[in-house]
């Protein structure tokens, strides 16, 4: 549990008894654990796999919100802020989750001041996220975006190694393309030619990123 920056700072005892109010949740890639719009009364924390967070417009579109993995929680807005829940949760890959109901929650954070900080730091860093990502979608281009994306992806998912950063993201190309909130075809196009200029390889469900520099410099 305390992998998780949520819990991280708690001792031995406080871990233990959080943990033994909490629950454990399996699901398979593709599986949705709650719809936006449902009522919500569980907290989560991943504990392996990803999931994704995502909205559907009224004609059927989807964006995608966020991508998390081990170690990052989500299913708080609903309790901060009381009503249904903001976001649909799917599987992106085989999943396990702890859960924590919103009941149980209010106890953890009026005893133990570092996990409510530890929430506060994870809501304000999800807030400057997304700023950032309103930004970019007003003032930059879509290979800006894709390029902002994957660097995203890899300081959370990559792993260096001799040719560069391996970054297993686990998504379709449909599902990138909803992350950078464009079609399919433009952001295909816009890896396709950092693919040709020696940036990045394409591997299903993955990329190489060759030249991290140059690709920092496309997200700017
Ligand atoms: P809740 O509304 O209970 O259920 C959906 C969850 O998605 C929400 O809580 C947050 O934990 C998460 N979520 C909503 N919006 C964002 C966002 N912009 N970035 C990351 N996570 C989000």
């Amino acid at each position: 549990l305390r992998q998780a920056p949520l819990f991280s700072g708690l001792d031995d005892e406080a871990a233990g008894l959080i943990e033994s109010s909490m629950g454990s949740v399996s699901l398979k890639r593709g599986e949705v654990l709650f719809n936006e719009g449902d009522d919500g009364n569980q907290l989560y924390v991943v504990t392996d796999g990803k999931i994704k967070l995502g909205r559907t417009s009224p004609d059927g579109r989807e964006n995608l919100l966020a991508i998390l993995g081990p170690g990052q929680m989500f299913g708080e807005l609903s309790f901060f802020d009381p009503g249904p829940r903001s976001a649909t949760c799917t599987a992106v890959t085989d999943v396990d989750l702890k859960s924590l109901g919103h009941d149980a929650l209010l106890p953890v954070l009026a005893s133990h001041s570092d996990v409510a900080l530890a929430l506060l730091h994870q809501l304000a860093g999800r807030l400057r996220r997304t700023n950032e990502v309103v930004g970019d979608l007003v003032f930059s281009d879509v290979p800006g975006r894709v390029a902002k994306a994957l660097l995203d992806l890899a300081s959370r998912f990559g792993r260096r190694a001799d040719d560069g950063v391996h970054v297993n993201h686990d998504l379709t190309q449909e599902e990138l393309a909803q992350l950078v909130g464009a079609s399919r075809e433009t952001v295909n196009k816009a890896l396709a030619d950092f693919a040709s200029r020696g940036w990045l390889r394409l591997e299903p469900r993955s990329v190489v990123i060759l030249d991290l520099e140059r690709l920092q410099r496309r997200a700017r």
